[in-house]
């Protein structure tokens, strides 16, 4: 089988990592991909917003397969000019991608289906939105989102009743993110701590990967501001079987079989969000694409061959829901760049890769990086995510730590607290 694998971080280089070493792939292209995905697939030039590029690039390589990455190709209906081609493609359609790029129609969609999450009000208006929020349905915190894509920046958690105004305002008066902002939901502040959960969907079923943790914050402690993620580990402790089994009942049954009904059936990756609460598991967002760093240390638990899952899902005949998978605990570490996620510098040479890599149990897995002049440089915010594994999460933790101090770069920014909490 030969596999077209879009996107050019960290999530695309184990995905392509993990395609590359299995008997039934003849060839990986990974595009646009980075410094770190040429080691494992043939790589092409792709602007990943043009659909029509990625179609393109599929028929002139003839790939039996295409895998995304990121949720904006799918958002933009990538899957539809796919199967308009009757070409394969793993990912959702564009309607039901709008679990990812429209909060408004993922909580519509919710309350249709009994699936449990924070209590809910979509408004259109700034004028009806800040009546909610000075009226007593939710109190505070509230939560305020912008409706569509908004680079992870859209979601205010609002300590009082000016934050929360500001926070409409930014959104529709202001419009702070463009058009993803014109329409906010308002809801409930949901108590008690976030996991991952993700699974291989045919439209029908789904098998379930391995649960993780994302460390969203800048800094050590969970301070500093919201980033793509700092850092992961693998299998979330906080997900108990009885949680992995009510997320399985309450929220992924639901989800896959109102999709169906509504005549949408899911197919790709499923990524759900989740606050464990009291009450149980409530969802605080989908996603229709693995996470970043969850994916890369999620996918090297999987001891199953992955593209045929992926391929027999793409065609909706998954022939089972589950697969081998370690229960080692792995932990992933985010080498960012200094600044991130705010303003930082690209360009700087990176040194310690291999060093780093020849560490037993480490895996390292590129995402901004480039090569300039024969050397591996800095392009992007998040460099790079070491992973680490053990027998359990302290040796999972010291691995990964020895392989990140191998490391170095000018203003490297790295969380030394990833795994820690889990302990
Ligand atoms: P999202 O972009 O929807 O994942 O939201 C970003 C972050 O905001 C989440 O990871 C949570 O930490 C927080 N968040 C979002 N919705 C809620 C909620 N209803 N209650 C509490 N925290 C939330
Ligand atoms: N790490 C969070 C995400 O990929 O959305």
């Amino acid at each position: 089988m030969k596999i077209l694998v879009v996107g050019s971080g960290a999530r695309e280089h184990a995905l392509a990592w993990k395609l590359n070493r299995e008997p039934g792939v003849s060839e990986v292209v990974c595009a646009p991909g980075n410094a770190g995905t040429r080691q494992v697939a043939r790589q092409h030039p792709l602007d990943v917003s043009d659909p029509a590029a990625v179609l393109a690039l599929a028929e002139a390589e003839a790939v039996d397969l295409t895998v995304i990455g990121p949720e904006l190709p799918l958002a933009l209906g990538v899957q539809n000019l796919f199967a308009a081609r009757d070409r394969l493609l793993f990912g959702p359609s564009r309607v039901a991608a709008q679990l990812e790029s429209s909060k408004a129609f993922a909580k519509d969609f919710m309350a249709r289906h009994d699936v449990p999450t924070a209590r809910f009000r979509v408004c259109e208006r700034a004028d009806e939105a800040l009546a909610v929020v000075a009226g007593p349905e939710f109190g505070f915190p509230v939560v305020i989102k912008a409706d569509g894509l908004a680079a992870g920046k859209g979601v205010t958690v609002a300590p009082d009743r000016a934050a929360a105004e500001q926070a409409v305002r930014d959104a529709m008066l202001d419009h702070r993110f463009g058009e993803a902002g014109h329409r906010v939901v308002i809801e409930e502040c949901l108590v008690g701590e976030e996991a991952s959960f993700f699974a291989i969907c045919d439209g029908r079923q789904a098998l379930a990967l391995p649960t993780a943790q994302d460390y969203k914050r800048a800094f050590d402690g969970d301070a500093g501001p919201n980033t793509g993620g700092m850092g992961a580990l693998a299998p979330s402790p906080l997900v108990t079987p009885d949680i992995e089994r009510r997320i399985g009942c309450e929220i992924v049954r639901p989800v896959l079989d109102g999709l169906a009904r509504e005549g949408h059936p899911y197919r790709g990756f499923l990524y759900v969000g989740l606050m464990i609460t009291a009450e149980g598991p409530r969802v605080i967002e989908f996603n229709v694409r693995l996470g970043d760093p969850e994916a890369q240390v999620v996918l090297p638990m999987v001891r199953d061959e992955l593209a045929p899952l992926l391929e027999a899902a793409a065609r909706g005949a998954l022939e089972t829901t589950s697969c081998d998978q370690t229960r080692d605990p792995h932990v992933g570490v985010v080498l960012a760049s200094g600044g991130y996620p705010g303003a930082y510098e690209t360009g700087a040479a990176i040194a310690g890769l291999d060093d780093a890599s020849a560490i037993a149990g480490v895996l390292v897995f590129h995402g901004g990086t480039g090569v300039r002049d024969d050397a591996v440089v800095t392009t992007g915010g998040r460099v790079i995510t070491v992973v680490g594994r053990g027998v359990d999460l302290a040796e999972a933790i010291e691995c990964a730590y020895a392989a990140v101090a191998r490391i170095t770069f000018a203003r490297k920014q790295v969380r030394t607290d990833i795994g820690r909490k889990a302990q």
